[in-house]
């Protein structure tokens, strides 16, 4: 491993990131651009109706408190500053060269591409399979299609997700998968056959007169089932996984970097603590809480709850591209934290139970929302029974008195809508919340140690050991949640 420092190799570079309009590729955006303004340029790859509304869509990005600090260091000179560095480019990693359509671009970026960074995905449980897998999958195969291109081109850093090791247990380990593997040894994933399914079923559906609401039901179903079917507990763990095998496989003699964070949570120090957006991971179950509405959850209290906060995670991916920009292998870096500084679940609740107490949330009415302690049920049996009494069964007798007097049918109706979601995030996130799995990271640790002994350390910090979590949890994470999510 050659480290050389990172804003030296960011120096002059052009870079074609994807997904910068995402929560972690916008946070990388803030970074490079802040600490090395002497980067040449960057290609966003965004999903737009055409050029005018992708660099809208961009500016629309830098203008959120993330990119305060840099605003200020730059004052006036901010958005032209941004205009000479950032190029948006209309595209769509789900097509073939990306989606990009202007010829001219499309030669410019071959031509001047040193990095690419893959951090586009659609990252829900239970997406459409055709989405996912166009997007996940497909995705990565255009990326690298693209970035082979590129006639400079250094490497590929493609943003993967340490669950792509399904419901493991026990170490585990920084190795890639191997094409064709399963989680299940009883059979071989064979990703063109899974394309052939996809089409199959999109000719179907139509012809057998299936409206959109079903053709949308059908696909979340058939990507659930696949995933299933091969061992991984939904869509998109299993879309990704087929992604960095399909990378694997292709990418040749051309460096590739795969990082794969566990859940991303709000930045711990840059550019300043607590900034977050959108409700992700455990921030659904925090909010709820706090909202009152989630007092019982299906969970073990003594699982790890591995979170890297999003700051570090941008470190893990600048200093793992300065590191291996000469290597012609794949190198993988799991980045978490139930390795080195794991955190049960019991103490996120303890901690979030503590900053609710001391800063409740404030009703409709305007009324401070009282939380208490939340229950878990460690079994399945145990949850469904009580689910059963406390809800299923008043459905029961609302249901038999609506026959009766009609005014109770719609509110029977809602009721049994949202016991239905309910139980499908339930079902969803139960592998998490029983998840026995310890992340090794021992490539993360050696290029830790690697920008330790280059004196960068407080610059590109991703060491799991450093973050005291009851402080962070308590003074940082949910005060963001808070300001920035559920906006005061
Ligand atoms: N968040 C986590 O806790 C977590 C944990 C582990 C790994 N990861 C991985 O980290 C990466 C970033 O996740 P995130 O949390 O930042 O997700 P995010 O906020 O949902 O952002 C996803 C980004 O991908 C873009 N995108 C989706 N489909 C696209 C397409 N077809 N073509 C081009 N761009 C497309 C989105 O663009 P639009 O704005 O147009 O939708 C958006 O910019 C993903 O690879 C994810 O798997 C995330």
């Amino acid at each position: 491993m050659e480290f050389v420092n990172p804003l030296q190799f960011l120096k002059d570079k052009t870079i074609l990131v994807t997904g910068a309009t995402g929560f972690l590729g916008k946070v990388f955006v803030e970074k490079i651009l802040r600490i090395q303004p002497n980067v040449k340029k960057l290609y966003l790859l965004v999903r737009a109706a055409d050029a005018k509304s992708a660099m809208k869509r961009i500016l629309d990005e830098v203008e959120k408190d993330l990119f305060n600090v840099l605003r200020d260091k730059l004052g006036a000179n901010f958005k032209s500053f941004v205009l000479e560095k950032v190029v948006a480019v209309v595209g769509d990693v789900s097509e073939v060269n990306l989606g990009v359509k202007d010829s001219k671009l499309m030669e410019e970026m071959y031509k001047e591409i040193d990095l690419v960074v893959n951090s586009a995905a659609t990252t829900d449980f239970d997406e459409r399979y055709d989405f996912a897998f166009n997007i996940n999958t497909m995705g990565a195969l255009n990326i690298m299609s693209f970035a082979k291109n590129c006639i400079k081109i250094n490497m590929v850093l493609h943003v993967s997700t340490a669950y792509v090791c399904g419901e493991g247990s026990g170490l585990i380990p920084e190795k890639p998968f191997y094409n064709g593997e399963t989680l299940k040894c009883t059979c071989r994933l064979e990703i063109t056959e899974e394309k052939k399914l996809i089409e199959e079923k999109l000719n179907q559906l139509p012809a057998q007169g299936a409206a959109k609401n079903e053709l949308t039901s059908t696909m979340k179903e058939l990507g659930i089932q696949r995933a299933r079917f091969y061992g991984w507990p939904n869509t998109y763990v299993f879309t990704k996984a087929m992604g960095e095998m399909i990378l694997g496989k292709y990418s040749d003699n051309l460096p590739l970097v795969i990082i794969r964070p566990s859940m991303i949570t709000s930045t711990f120090a840059e550019p300043f603590p607590g900034w977050i957006e959108g409700l992700r991971t455990i921030d659904g179950p925090i909010a709820g809480y706090g909202k009152g509405t989630l007092k019982f959850l299906l969970a073990n209290p003594k699982v790890i709850c591995d979170m890297m906060p999003v700051d570090m995670v941008v470190n893990s991916m600048i200093t793992a591209m300065t590191a291996n920009t000469r290597q012609s292998s794949q190198m993988i870096y799991q980045v978490g934290s139930s390795m080195r500084n794991p955190i049960k679940f019991t103490n996120v609740h303890k901690f979030a139970r503590q900053y609710f107490v001391e800063n409740p949330l404030i009703d409709k009415a305007g009324k401070p929302i009282r939380v208490s302690k939340c229950t878990f049920f460690k079994t399945s049996a145990s949850f469904y029974t009580y689910m059963r009494i406390r809800y299923v069964m008043p459905l029961k007798v609302l249901k038999l008195i609506s026959v009766f007097d009609k005014k109770y049918k719609d509110v029977c109706i809602g009721h049994g809508k949202k016991i239905k979601f309910a139980m499908r995030l339930v079902d969803l996130y139960k592998p998490y919340m029983f998840f026995k799995g310890i992340f090794d990271d021992t490539n993360s640790q050696k290029l830790r140690m690697e920008v330790g002994k280059s004196g960068l350390v407080d610059a590109f910090n991703f060491d799991p050991k450093s973050i005291d979590w009851e402080d962070y949890i308590i003074n940082t994470h949910i005060v963001g949640l808070v300001k920035y999510v559920l906006k005061g």
